[in-house]
């Protein structure tokens, strides 16, 4: 898949080629330096939510203020506008983005994930010199949105890309790039230029698992490349299954890059949890209990859409991209639903009462796009097409 042809993808989701006016006016304020401080406190100030959500960020204890900040005026003044705007636009985006979770992608794992990664970021940058906490949570909650974009648009290659990286044990980044010919870290990168974001965003968005590859970074942007993959192996050590390879990672990237020693890093660790847990109410983000998150849904052994055996060692067949979770399984194809792809509505109406005589639930569909949709989110077990000129 080339930049071109993403750009095409995107063309096709609404929800990812505009985003709401609230976030473009603030987007375009990011890069509009010469607006006043009241333009910004005001656009943010008319969002009773977005303002309670920013200054939940500002007021968190990795910004050290020893007074609470109580309006968006005095930020910009502590903070500076640029980087303010860059956290408003981020939490703007998150907003837009917390979509109901609609196939097999866990939009609210996703978003428990980046909430993780921009705590962290902003907690390491405590640590360091420069205040790069805000812009650091910001970069956090952006990094992973190739991913939502990709599982979103490409749900069957995704699945299909997380799999190969489970059989083979590959970076997903690797994983994708041989099924797609594009990472999931280029494609947000991509979005994210799209939308207009600040390039030092768009650069930490696409270098943030390999941020080695960054190396024509200006001096002044790399610690943010460096944040960016250093938050996000350490969001892995504290939410994976396996984190004792990302530790290792994450201890030598650590000392590499900042020179902060494993005492630092482990403490930073402990307390990360405690500031998600706290922030996520206000960010809308519903963050896993840890005693029900050590009792995981078993895996499949045999993929139940393909029949691949090989497939069994990661929550997606390798082969087809069909969910291995057991419960997602059950659900996998519905022997009781029938998906009527027709454009006649007359002929529709007929198909569904019949096929609710026959004691089966019709899913109906006026085009082939729309069948495919409901195709992903009823998984019916049979599908019905009686035409051939269905408008797709
Ligand atoms: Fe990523």
């Amino acid at each position: 898949m080339t930049e071109s042809d993403l750009n095409g993808l995107i063309d096709q989701h609404d929800d990812f080629r505009s985003l709401n006016d609230l976030t473009v006016q603030i987007v375009e304020l990011t890069t509009e330096l010469s607006a006043p401080i009241q333009k910004i406190s005001g656009l943010i100030a008319s969002d009773e939510k977005l303002l309670s959500q920013m200054l939940s960020v500002i007021n968190a204890p990795f910004n050290r203020f020893s007074d609470t900040i109580p309006n968006i005026e005095q930020a910009v003044n502590l903070i500076g506008y640029r980087k303010i705007c860059g956290l408003a636009a981020a939490i703007a985006l998150l907003r837009q983005f917390q979509f109901q979770d609609d196939g097999e992608y866990d939009v609210r794992e996703h978003w428990e994930y980046g909430l993780h990664v921009a705590v962290t970021g902003a907690e390491l940058a405590s640590r360091m010199k420069g205040e790069l906490q805000v812009e650091a949570f910001a970069i956090g909650l952006l990094q992973d949105m190739g991913t939502l974009l990709i599982a979103r648009c490409l749900p069957i290659s995704y699945g299909k890309a997380l799999g190969l990286s489970e059989a083979r044990d590959l970076h997903i980044s690797q994983a994708e790039k041989e099924l797609l010919k594009i990472s999931h870290a280029d494609a947000g990168a991509i979005l994210c230029q799209r939308w207009k974001l600040h390039p030092t965003i768009v650069d930490a968005v696409r270098f943030h698992h390999f941020p080695e590859t960054g190396d024509a970074k200006t001096e002044s942007e790399r610690p943010l490349v460096q944040l960016s993959s250093l938050s996000n192996t350490a969001a892995d050590v504290l939410l994976s299954a396996h984190p004792d390879d990302a530790r290792e990672l994450l201890y030598d990237r650590a000392e590499q890059f900042f020179g902060l020693g494993p005492n630092v890093i482990d403490e930073i660790l402990d307390k990360v949890p405690e500031l998600v847990l706290k922030l996520a109410p206000p960010m809308d983000v519903v963050v896993r209990d840890p005693e029900a998150a050590s009792e995981e849904v078993p895996h499949l052994s045999v993929c139940p859409n393909c029949g691949s055996e090989a497939a069994g060692s990661g929550k997606f067949c390798s082969e087809c991209g069909q969910a291995l979770l057991s419960e997602d399984a059950a659900k996998a194809l519905s022997t009781e639903k029938i998906l009527i792809a027709e454009d006649s509505a007359a002929t529709r109406l007929a198909l569904s009462i019949l096929i609710r005589r026959l004691g089966f639930t019709p899913v109906e569909a006026y085009s082939g796009v729309e069948a495919v949709q409901l195709a992903e989110k009823e998984r019916p077990g049979l599908l019905s097409s009686w035409t051939s000129t269905c408008p797709v």
